[in-house]
């Protein structure tokens, strides 16, 4: 599938929950919590329809999200039907790694999760510190998301990816442990800038780090660091190397990288059942009430590509975008 605006189509986010055990300050909002209702919110069977006809159109890729994916009963063998459609090469999930370490039938969900064949793992960890962690999510389970991480190593995911989104006067120093820890584990770190999809206080200008600066004060510890144009995960991430180490580090400048939404190939399926173009867009298409109304595989592929048709060029978010859908809703 291609846009109007030449971009390719192959990835699909599916958010199979907004619920989440965390409460992150540029995410969810503590006291905003109200749930799509159960009967709003799509079976598991509807969501491995829509990427079976997803598949057949030049879906490749899945990222299962949420609010939190692990919260959802079932989740690995949702994962593992997915792993096994026809036409879809890979499965990650994005998790705040809390529930990886938890065990189900002998095994962790972690083990769960690569045993039905998901190969990479999302894990956000803003702060190695207790409180800033705390702070951050609202909830005290740092210790809980370490055993998390240390149980997808052991689990085997090809590839583990640690994200932190940048928030100005409390980033700043985490810098260096983060960037050690990384390397301690042998797992990808990457930097996110905050963006503009939840309602909160905290989406102000004076919270914002952009990722050239984030950049120059890892080097202020790593040495240089040097761009790696030709490496490319699924997304819009630019990948460095510490020269001295040969570390890889991601910056995902969503805000301030103006070729950001160039090379998007992503839609997003909502736990409700909207299918969005794009993330910084209020667009979304009711996609569960076609589903429900007894739609054929053929007009289901005629939605998606109606959908695509209607991808805007870029996001909106430097446009004083105001969030119209929290981000636990859209699914990272
Ligand atoms: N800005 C940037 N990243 C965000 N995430 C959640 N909310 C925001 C925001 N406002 C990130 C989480 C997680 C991923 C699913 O999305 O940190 O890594
Ligand atoms: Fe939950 Fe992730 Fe949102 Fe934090 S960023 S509240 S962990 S969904």
């Amino acid at each position: 599938m291609e846009d109007l605006f030449g971009h390719h189509i192959s990835y699909l986010r599916v958010s199979v929950t907004d619920r989440c055990n965390e409460r992150c300050r540029y995410c969810m909002p503590e006291e905003e919590q109200a749930w799509f209702p159960k009967d709003e919110t799509m079976t598991y069977e509807e969501m491995a329809r829509v990427v079976r006809v997803g598949a057949t159109l030049g879906i490749k890729r899945i990222r299962v999200t949420g609010g939190e994916p692990l919260t959802r009963p079932g989740i690995a063998d949702f994962c593992g039907v997915l792993t096994q459609t026809p036409g879809i090469e890979s499965v990650g999930i994005s998790t705040n790694g809390t529930l990886l370490a938890k065990t189900e039938g002998g095994l962790t969900l972690a083990e769960k999760l690569v045993r039905a064949g998901v190969r990479t793992a999302n894990i956000s960890l803003d702060s190695l510190d207790r409180a800033v962690y705390q702070r951050t999510t609202s909830r005290d389970l740092l210790p809980r998301v370490l055993e998390g991480i240390d149980a997808a190593i052991q689990a085997g995911f090809d590839s583990i990816r640690l994200n932190c989104v940048l928030m100005k006067n409390q980033t700043e120093r985490e810098l260096p442990a983060l960037v050690d820890y990384a390397a301690q584990k042998n797992a990808l770190l990457r930097f996110i800038e905050l963006m503009p999809v939840s309602t909160q206080e905290v989406l102000r200008e004076d919270n914002f780090l952009p990722v050239a600066t984030a950049k120059k004060l890892v080097e202020q510890t790593t040495g240089p660091l040097i761009e790696e144009p030709d490496f490319k995960t699924n997304g819009p991430a630019v990948y460095h190397r510490v020269s001295s180490t040969g570390q890889r580090i991601g910056f995902i400048g969503a805000m301030t990288n103006l070729h950001f939404c160039e090379t998007c190939n992503k839609l997003r399926l909502t736990s409700d059942g909207k299918l969005r173009p794009c993330l910084g867009s209020y667009l979304e298409f009711d996609l569960r009430a076609v589903l429900r109304a007894g739609c054929s595989d053929a007009e289901l592929a005629a939605f998606f590509q109606n959908v695509v048709a209607r991808k805007p060029k870029e996001h909106d978010f430097r446009h004083n975008y105001q969030p119209n859908r929290r981000m636990i809703a859209i699914g990272g």
